[in-house]
């Protein structure tokens, strides 16, 4: 008879976010349909006096009493590129060689420096085509990111991308969106914000704007003459300069959701359907005037969404208020530790 204590151990899984700001780690046990939280944290990696990011990586395991010392990671940015793409119908062993020559023609980089991978995401019959979801990233970009976790003292399991992670958080949160729903996710960052747009469980469109929270602080910086810093502090806690932030703002939440405008528009064409909800998250969901930036540019306020709703937190060790100020900070890492 099968031994059922084998059946339910698993090895924990941990997931763990290099974003320019924040490093997020996250870690979980327990059996793929019952995951518990066992420990979770955020660092803050930017400012003057900070050490190296790999310090960080390690005294941030440390602190979130993270046990596994294998790493689920994902990478992002101008070295990453996401296309849909459609291929003529063919042999499995044919489609990796003619998706590598397809890749060539959009890869603004050499092929031969870059990871290629993909996944045939719907066999369409009736015209005898596949759709493919294809992936290239630049292998040195990856390579830097493995090396910041080996000089923390971890090491890779698997190197997902960011998007692609949170694409997978928001399903496993909403397993019945419904196929006939359209939901649009955001998670705003520091640097940069990942969209994806899903369709039932499937994901139909993914893109990073290199816009993020981070611009803020140029831009109040500018105006106001205050050390970026400085800046920081007020974005946060803008005290009498309330009117001042709320217009910096405002400019640079219109310039990202242009950007988002331009994709729903694109994938609306593309598929004849529209956009059913927005869900946000990320840490600069606080930005102020957010939800009326996002009625007056999309026609819909955006919805707050935890990533970390589908986890068991009873048996964690950590303190609820600090799970629920981090929590939207978790989109990417959320997902890392479903891989
Ligand atoms: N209350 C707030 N209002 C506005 N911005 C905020 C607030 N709290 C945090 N932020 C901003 O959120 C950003 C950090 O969010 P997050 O941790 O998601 O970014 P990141 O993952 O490090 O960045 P990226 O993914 O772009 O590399 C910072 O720019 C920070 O200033
Ligand atoms: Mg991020």
């Amino acid at each position: 008879m099968m031994d059922m204590k084998l059946q339910t151990k698993t090895k924990n899984r941990v997931g763990l976010d290099i974003g320019t700001f924040a490093i997020k780690m996250l870690e979980i046990s327990g059996a793929p349909d019952k995951p518990m939280l066992i420990g979770m944290g955020l660092k803050n990696i930017s400012g003057p006096s900070k050490g190296s990011i790999s310090d960080s990586i390690k005294a941030l395991a440390d602190e979130a009493k993270i046990t596994s010392r294998e790493v689920n990671i994902s990478v992002s940015g101008p070295s990453v590129i996401v296309r849909f793409i459609s291929m003529p119908r063919m042999k499995e062993e044919d489609l990796k060689s003619a998706i590598r020559f397809e890749a060539e023609k959009f890869i603004p980089f050499n092929i031969n420096d870059c990871v290629v991978d993909f996944q045939t995401l719907t066999k369409d019959e009736r015209e005898n085509k596949f759709n493919i979801l294809l992936v290239a990233a630049k292998k040195e970009h990856i390579k830097e990111r493995i090396d910041l976790v080996e000089e923390a003292g971890l090491s890779v399991h698997i190197v997902d991308i960011d998007s692609f992670a949170m694409t997978n958080a928001f399903t496993r949160n909403f397993p019945n969106l419904g196929s006939e729903k359209t939901a649009a996710i955001l998670n705003i960052g520091a640097t940069s914000t990942n969209l994806s747009i899903v369709r039932g469980d499937a994901m139909a469109f993914v893109r990073d704007v290199s816009i993020g929270s981070n611009d803020l602080n140029v831009t109040i910086s500018k105006d106001s003459g205050l050390s970026m810093e400085s800046a920081e502090e007020l974005k946060i806690d803008p005290k009498d300069k309330m009117q001042e932030i709320a217009n910096c703002t405002k400019t640079l939440l219109s310039s990202l959701l242009d950007e988002v405008k331009l994709s729903f528009g694109y994938y609306e064409n593309q598929s004849g359907k529209s956009i059913d909800e927005i869900y946000i998250s990320g840490g600069a969901i606080g930005l102020v005037g957010l939800d009326e930036a996002f009625q007056d540019a999309l026609g819909s306020r955006p919805s707050f969404w935890n990533p970390l709703g589908f986890l068991d937190a009873s048996s964690a060790k950590l303190d609820a208020n600090v799970i629920d100020k981090i929590k939207n900070s978790f989109a990417v890492s959320a997902g890392l530790v479903l891989r």
